[in-house]
């Protein structure tokens, strides 16, 4: 270190910084374990049986002791389990139950599961650091179930209650009956969902990845839907091949920034939507300005998903990888330049993480 760095920096700003980092490493590898937690269904079992030691837990979940109780020292150090004097009662408070487990509708445990997706596929993007192109959705195989996951708690439990009411007049129409898309529909549970209630509409479903197209027939055909359809396709040039004036509602949800194309996108959505057809699109909400972001409630989150899944994805497929993080400024630009003219931005109490936008030629 040179003698003019050494006398300008403040001890007191180290110590500062050195607490930071230790906070994030003990917060990286605490999402890990919840993760873990929430797959081997370790929350749901210790708010049933109330406090409870290692063993009887292990015997309760139907898992192995000896890592049930290395579980319960990273719980207790996180602040998130409580225990006895003697480290070895075990018990969840009902606060934190309430955000981990199904005592509440807003279980959020499922999404620890990213931060470890992110982790298994670090060597790839190491090597696209040094290379440049991307990491393909195929590398991601546990994705598509836990965006599945995600969409249950942002889209679907809030569907018909909140996003479908922000166009005045929809729920009717759907109601009548009308022909709706869904792009980069993942498993297609908002598209079910939507079917289930609107027997006289009909609904598409588009998606890049077969497995989650295999999933969403697989569960509406067990729903007995017969009006639904899912469709693999890849959507890089739906400004070419979209049916012409075929839809009366287009939805994306969180689905537009990890478009291999965007633009494409949304050129294809506005060829594709009849006259007074409604585009709603779900997508993350932020600046395009990262300076903008600095106070974002969960900016990092979403700047790491963005680097490690959403915007490698769309490089792998050689796109633009806008980023999960493209921002609002960005998305209203796209939207301009699709020739949606009349677009209007609206937030949701339920879902700190997305905008809605209603867009129209
Ligand atoms: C973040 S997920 C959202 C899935 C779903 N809408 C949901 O909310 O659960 C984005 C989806 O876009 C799809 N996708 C990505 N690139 C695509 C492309 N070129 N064509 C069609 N779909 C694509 C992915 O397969 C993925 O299912």
């Amino acid at each position: 270190m040179c003698l003019a760095c050494e006398t300008l920096l403040n001890p007191v700003d180290v110590d500062a910084f050195t607490q930071r980092y230790l906070d994030i490493l003990n917060s990286g590898s605490i999402s890990m374990m919840i993760s873990i937690g929430h797959r081997v269904g370790l929350f749901e079992t210790l708010r049933q049986t109330g406090p409870t030691t290692s063993a009887e837990l292990a015997v309760a979940a139907g898992l192995n002791e000896r890592y049930v109780r290395e579980w319960l020292g990273a719980m207790v150090t996180g602040r998130i389990v409580e225990c006895d004097e003697t480290g070895s009662v075990f018990s969840l408070p009902a606060a934190h139950a309430a955000v981990l487990t199904d005592a509440n509708a807003t279980n959020a445990s499922h999404l620890a599961q990213f931060v470890s997706i992110l982790g298994s596929v670090e060597d790839r993007v190491v090597e696209c650091f040094q290379r440049g192109g991307g990491v393909p959705y195929s590398a991601y195989p546990r994705f598509h179930g836990v965006m599945a996951q995600e969409s249950a708690l942002t889209v679907v439990a809030a569907i018909f209650d909140r996003i479908l009411p922000l166009v005045p007049g929809l729920i009717e129409q759907l109601e009548r009956g009308i022909h709706v898309l869904d792009v980069g529909c993942g498993k297609g549970r908002a598209l079910q969902a939507m079917a289930g209630r609107f027997p006289n509409s009909r609904f598409t479903g588009y998606d890049l990845c077969e497995e989650p197209i295999a999933s969403a027939r697989a569960e509406a055909t067990a729903r007995g839907l017969t009006n639904i359809e899912f469709v693999q396709r890849d959507l890089t040039n739906f400004h070419q091949d979209a049916p012409e004036a075929e839809f009366d509602l287009v939805t994306a949800f969180d689905a537009v920034h990890d478009q291999s194309r965007p633009d494409h996108l949304l050129a294809g959505i506005r060829r594709a939507l009849k006259p007074g057809g409604t585009f709603l699109m779900q997508d993350i909400g932020a600046s395009s300005n990262v300076a903008e972001n600095r106070d974002h409630p969960i900016g990092s989150l979403m700047y790491t998903i963005s680097c490690m899944h959403c915007m490698t994805v769309s490089l792998a497929q050689g796109g633009l990888g806008v980023g999960a993080m493209w921002g609002e400024q960005l998305a209203h630009e796209f939207l301009r330049n699709a020739g949606f003219l009349n677009v209007s931005r609206h937030t949701l109490e339920h879902d700190i993480q997305n905008y809605y936008y209603l867009a129209r030629p």
